[in-house]
């Protein structure tokens, strides 16, 4: 087992300590930075990973590694990780709605946390079954995503008419992070299907009248077909981008932008929202700088948007460039925006791979 690699740098070297499992499993419980990864062959929609069968027939034994993965779950620094390839090697989906006979559950959809594939990453603890199947819907290969949906609908787990508009890989190069005015850092991501339930949050700490300068109406519910709307997006023609705060597994929308393409005319409709209370540090001005360059690498043209004329924060943000074209009517302005690159917001750089702890207030952001 293993290779002359392997053996050559085991071989004296005091990095590597081998004791009893009995001893081993006792001081896994004492780590507080303890990082497990669990190679795993298959994946239910609800979150239970199967480690030891491989095309439906038994591959290897389990060993401590349900060990690792618990002892991680509960180390207060540390993160329980079940990786596994989208596909299995015959090309079948490593996604099921239902694992086979010969597929053992070595961890339990209560114990498992995040998720990774070749296409993204996802955590699942605390999560409805409903939002698990979609989270781990948006893992699998693009190309086996539409059948998957239509197995969780036949069984129940996620309602007919549940969106999912991802047809291609989570575009995780497009994360960023921006410095606003109160001296925060905030990242900012593309968009998932999961982010519905945040996405109601945040409309629901929104001020009525801000509501009302966004949906031109005084909506009082938002619904969550309304919200996976502004947030389950295909990356190319439409796509959604929000600020967060807070740790990863606990993200925290303050800040959400989308814009969704008319082919036939090149000119995609665009729509800002930021939270109430962080509205006045530049995070209007960063989410629209962003958009704008997605959108001019995606063959988009120009932005269109209906503006309420007493909305002087939007309107300030889309006329910046200098080149957009106003059509007054009725108290909302109607806008055309030449989509180009603008400059990067403040401090834009790619967000960091290992999150920060959790610190939502202004002055630290994450
Ligand atoms: C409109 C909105 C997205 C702006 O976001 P924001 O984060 O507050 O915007 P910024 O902090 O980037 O400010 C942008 C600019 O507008 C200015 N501004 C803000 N409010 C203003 C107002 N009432 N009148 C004139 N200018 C204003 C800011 O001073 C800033 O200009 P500066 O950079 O030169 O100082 C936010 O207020 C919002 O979500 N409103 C409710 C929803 C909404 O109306 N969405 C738009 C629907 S079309």
């Amino acid at each position: 087992m293993g290779s002359q690699r392997l053996y050559d740098r085991l071989d004296h070297n005091d990095d590597f300590d081998f004791r009893p499992i009995e001893q081993v499993r006792v001081g896994l419980w004492q780590q507080t930075t303890l990082v497990s990864v669990t190679r795993a062959f298959r994946i239910d929609l609800t979150g239970r990973v199967c480690v030891d069968a491989l095309g439906g027939s038994l591959y290897g034994g389990l060993g401590a590694q349900p060990d690792f993965h618990r002892a991680a779950a509960h180390s207060p620094g540390g993160r329980a990780i079940v990786a596994l390839a989208s596909r299995q090697p015959d090309g079948s989906s490593a996604f099921t709605v239902r694992l086979g006979a010969a597929e053992a559950v070595a961890v339990p959809r209560h114990e498992t946390r995040w998720v990774v594939t070749e296409f993204g990453i996802t955590y699942l603890h605390g999560h409805s079954l409903r939002e698990r199947a979609v989270a781990l819907i948006e893992l699998a290969h693009p190309d086996d995503r539409e059948s998957l949906l239509a197995d969780a609908v036949a069984a129940g787990l996620v309602p007919a008419g549940q969106k999912l508009r991802s047809r291609r890989p989570y575009p995780s190069e497009e994360e960023r992070e921006i410095d606003l005015r109160n001296g925060a850092r905030v990242p900012v991501r593309p968009t998932q299907t999961t982010d519905a339930a945040r996405m109601q949050d945040l409309f629901y700490r929104m001020r009525p009248e801000d509501v009302r300068t966004r949906f031109f109406r005084n909506l009082t519910s938002l619904t969550r077909d309304a919200a996976e709307h502004l947030c389950s997006v295909g990356y190319d023609r439409e796509m959604a981008l929000v600020a967060v705060i807070g740790s990863r597994e606990n993200e925290q929308i303050v800040g959400s932008a989308q814009y969704y393409l008319d082919v036939s005319t090149g000119l995609a409709d665009v729509s800002y929202m930021v939270d109430s209370q962080w509205q006045g540090q530049g995070l209007g001005a960063a989410l629209h700088r962003l958009l704008s360059d997605y959108a001019s690498r995606h063959g988009v043209r120009g932005f269109t948007a209906d503006v309420l004329a007493e909305n002087g924060g939007m309107f300030k943000i889309l006329t910046s460039g200098g080149d957009a074209t106003v059509h007054p009517a009725d108290g909302v302005h109607e806008l055309v925006i030449p989509v180009r690159p603008l400059p990067m917001p403040e401090g834009a750089g790619s967000r960091p791979s290992t999150p920060a702890g959790p610190s939502p207030s202004a002055s630290a952001g994450r």
